[in-house]
């Protein structure tokens, strides 16, 4: 009996032995990775994230980075392999996507989540923030934790916010400056239903494409407009096929992180909170990056191109609302009264 406890020993340390040595392990690059070895994880883990926009856009600028962060803190064990510019799927397959298990991450706009989950029609709200901080606040706060806990509902887990920024309106029939200027013109809209009736409400019409198909459609004149941040109609050229801009920051453009939540369960503890931590420091990181960014795509949309940009006053802002104000009694027993009350408690602070 001795005898076979000691070969069986023998038999153990000869196996993690030669594992060790023939296997060995990713270089940890960072002081804060999670030492496999003390932990006894001997698993690589995969995660492919999609997304539909470009490279040098904010979401694009944070998901490179997230992957890298999640390298550096698992020491390679957990990766992240990121497919932008919708490469795998448009922005609606990638929820499919998800839930069949053939990527595991994704970070749709809050327009495309409403598809999903009708209650994300909150954020589309026409003029809903007058301001980033106000935008912060909210993803900060309970309306964050209530549209997050309303998603996982719907069988997906949310991580985090991620900041755009505000959305403008870009034409090629003429200056919109007052709701009467978009009477009779069609725009491009993501597959928000409240996007579609802000449209119809001052006289407009909207039809949805993919965020990949824009560029042609308003080359081809299919449409005469559409609206999306800076970054957005920078990196994708929207600008060069238009000639009005006009600064409205009449929607704020933002993602929330979306990853499978049975992928999420089999990953083990200690590499999900490596995840999380580099999920929250991506996410202070992005805020910041995401207001440079647009500012900076701003001036060379003004610089490099013969767009009319237009900025809307604060008067102009006042019709405008007012004109669209039905739609936050159109859309409220979707919404409920639980997250409209949070909004109008975060009206109240400031
Ligand atoms: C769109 O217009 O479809 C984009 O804003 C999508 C995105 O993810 O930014």
């Amino acid at each position: 009996m001795k005898g076979l406890i000691s070969i069986i020993t023998f038999l153990i340390v000869g196996i993690l032995t030669a594992f060790y040595i023939g296997f060995g392990f990713p270089d940890a690059t960072e002081s804060t990775a999670v030492d496999v070895e003390i932990v006894g994880l001997h698993e690589k883990f995969t995660l492919k994230f999609s997304h539909v926009v470009a490279e040098n856009t904010p979401k694009g600028l944070a998901a490179a980075y997230f992957a890298e962060l999640v390298s550096e803190k698992t020491g390679g064990w957990v990766e992240i392999q990121v497919y932008p510019n919708g490469v795998l799927y448009d922005a609606q397959e990638e929820f499919d996507a998800l839930k069949n298990g053939e990527v595991q991450m994704i970070a749709p706009a809050f327009s495309e989540v409403t598809v999903r989950d009708p209650k994300w029609i909150v954020m589309d709200l026409p003029y809903l923030f007058d301001s980033e901080a106000k935008v912060e606040q909210a993803f900060e706060g309970s309306v964050g934790e209530l549209l997050l806990k309303s998603i996982e509902r719907e069988g997906f887990k949310g991580l985090a916010f991620w900041d755009n920024g505000f959305k403008q309106l870009t034409n090629n029939v003429r200056p919109i400056i007052l709701p009467e200027d978009v009477h009779g013109l069609l725009f491009r809209v993501m597959p928000s239903e409240a996007l579609f009736k802000t449209y119809q409400t001052v006289g407009a019409a909207a039809v949805t494409i993919s965020f990949n198909d824009v560029y042609n459609a308003l080359r081809d004149g299919v449409i005469d407009g559409q609206e999306n941040t800076l970054s957005n109609i920078y990196s994708k050229g929207f600008y060069q096929q238009q000639q009005y801009m006009t600064i409205t920051n009449h929607n704020y453009l933002g993602y929330v992180v979306l990853i499978d939540p049975e992928f999420w369960r089999t990953l083990p503890e200690v590499y999900q909170s490596s995840i999380l931590e580099a999920m929250e420091e991506v996410t202070a990181w992005q805020r910041h990056h995401a207001r440079e960014l647009n500012k900076e795509m701003l001036e060379r949309i003004a610089v490099g191109s013969n767009i009319e940009i237009y900025e809307q006053t604060e008067e102009e802002r006042a019709v405008w609302r007012k004109a669209l104000k039905p739609l936050y009694d159109v859309y409220e027993p979707i919404i409920g009264k639980e997250l409209l009350d949070e909004f109008a408690k975060l009206q109240n602070d400031y």
